[in-house]
């Protein structure tokens, strides 16, 4: 299978996304053209370290390059200020200079925190990204947008620091549970539903294949998600506009996880796809989209074996004005007023704030009706 480069430009702070099978592999080929002098340090988690990190280092040693790594808990809890210490002062206890590289070799938390460290360490480093789950391949490492959380919400204190590359190896899905697949196909789906509806026929079509672990039509998903990544982010790299597209289903799913606790009654990408069924369902209702729209969401989301109601939320979960009040921290939010992405139809999200509260109040009311 062959690798494919998506370039992402971005004037001075450009760079490549590579993506096909076997990358990890050749990360020593791949990353030494981005070095200024051949040591690196690797940050990572214990899960990802078990499948991934003795691999890494063995080809980049093999490839003359020294690495030094620190493995963090696994899970959305290291993304804190105290892991963002210990990641920062361990760089430097390692001597890290402004011109090295850190590689961020994990998921979404990995990437956002690694991402965050290397902003902030010596004023700003160079980081690589190596995305171990679909869902840091087709969004996250992508785009520079790099955060830790804090009590009052997910992602609200971190920085724009792009990376110098992204490595998407193919293969390394292979290693994901269903769950954890299912969950980065969210974000898939979400690319199709916000601007591109042959891509969501064209998944519709192929997502069960996909799901199986065809190792061509994971690539091409991957692909096309990064290629729509990469046109927004190059259009409106600090989220002034077009930005916030990416968003679809987020303000949903931000409210979701908080209400979980960001437990794993609720991932992430499963979430998000939750949102983008409400986000559809509520644009059908303030009639913007016809009531097909939705339903042909739910249905390939359903078809999937997703999550896509909040009756498939397990646990309890607050009433609707509760579930209103937290979207109020939002990063969308602007001089108070909730901002969402609703639908014209599939493949034609956009960002409003003329927001109906009785469609959006409604819609959660009767998800939760039928919990
Ligand atoms: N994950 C949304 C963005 O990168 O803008």
């Amino acid at each position: 299978m062959s690798v494919e480069t998506i370039h992402v430009p971005l004037g001075t702070r450009s760079y490549d996304v590579r993506v096909g099978a076997g990358l990890l592999a050749n990360a020593g080929a791949e990353i030494g053209p981005v070095l200024h002098r051949k040591r690196v340090a690797i940050l990572t988690d214990d899960t990802v370290a078990a499948k991934h990190l003795a691999p890494l280092r063995d080809v980049l040693t093999a490839g003359g390059i020294e690495s030094t790594a620190l493995a963090l808990p696994a899970g959305e809890a290291t993304k804190s200020w105290a892991h963002l210490e210990q990641s920062v002062e361990w760089l430097l206890a390692e001597r890290i200079e402004r011109n090295d590289v850190m590689i961020a070799l994990g998921g979404g938390v990995i990437g956002d925190l690694g991402g965050f460290a290397a902003a902030i360490l010596r004023r700003g480093i160079r980081f690589v990204q190596i995305p171990t789950s679909l869902l840091a391949q087709v969004d996250s490492s992508v785009g520079g947008k790099t955060a830790i959380n804090s009590p009052a919400g997910k992602n609200l204190i971190g920085a724009f620091h792009q990376p110098a590359l992204v490595l998407a190896d193919i293969g390394v899905l292979d290693t994901l549970t269903p769950r954890d697949f299912l969950a980065g196909y969210g974000e898939v789906v979400k690319y199709g539903l916000l601007g591109d509806a042959a891509f969501f026929t064209w998944l519709e079509e192929n997502g069960p294949k996909l799901a199986a672990g065809d190792g061509a039509a994971r690539a091409h998903a991957v692909k096309r998600s990064v290629e729509m990544k990469a046109d927004i982010v190059a259009r409106d790299e600090t989220e002034q506009g077009d930005r916030a597209l990416l968003n679809l289903g987020h303000t949903f799913c931000h409210a979701l996880e908080a209400a979980t606790g960001y437990s794993d009654r609720l991932l992430h990408g499963e979430g998000v796809a939750v949102g983008c069924a409400l986000a559809f369902e509520m644009s059908a209702r303030m009639g913007l989209c016809s009531q097909e729209d939705p339903s042909r969401v739910r249905a390939h989301l359903k078809a999937m074996g997703m999550k896509c109601d909040l009756a498939d939320i397990p646990g309890d979960l607050p009433g609707a004005d509760a579930l209103i009040d937290l979207m109020g921290q939002d990063k969308k939010v602007v001089d108070g007023a909730l901002r969402m992405i609703l639908a014209r139809g599939i493949g034609e999200a956009f960002v409003t704030s003329e927001i109906s509260l009785d469609a959006l109040r409604g819609v959660l009311a009767d998800g939760l009706a039928t919990r």
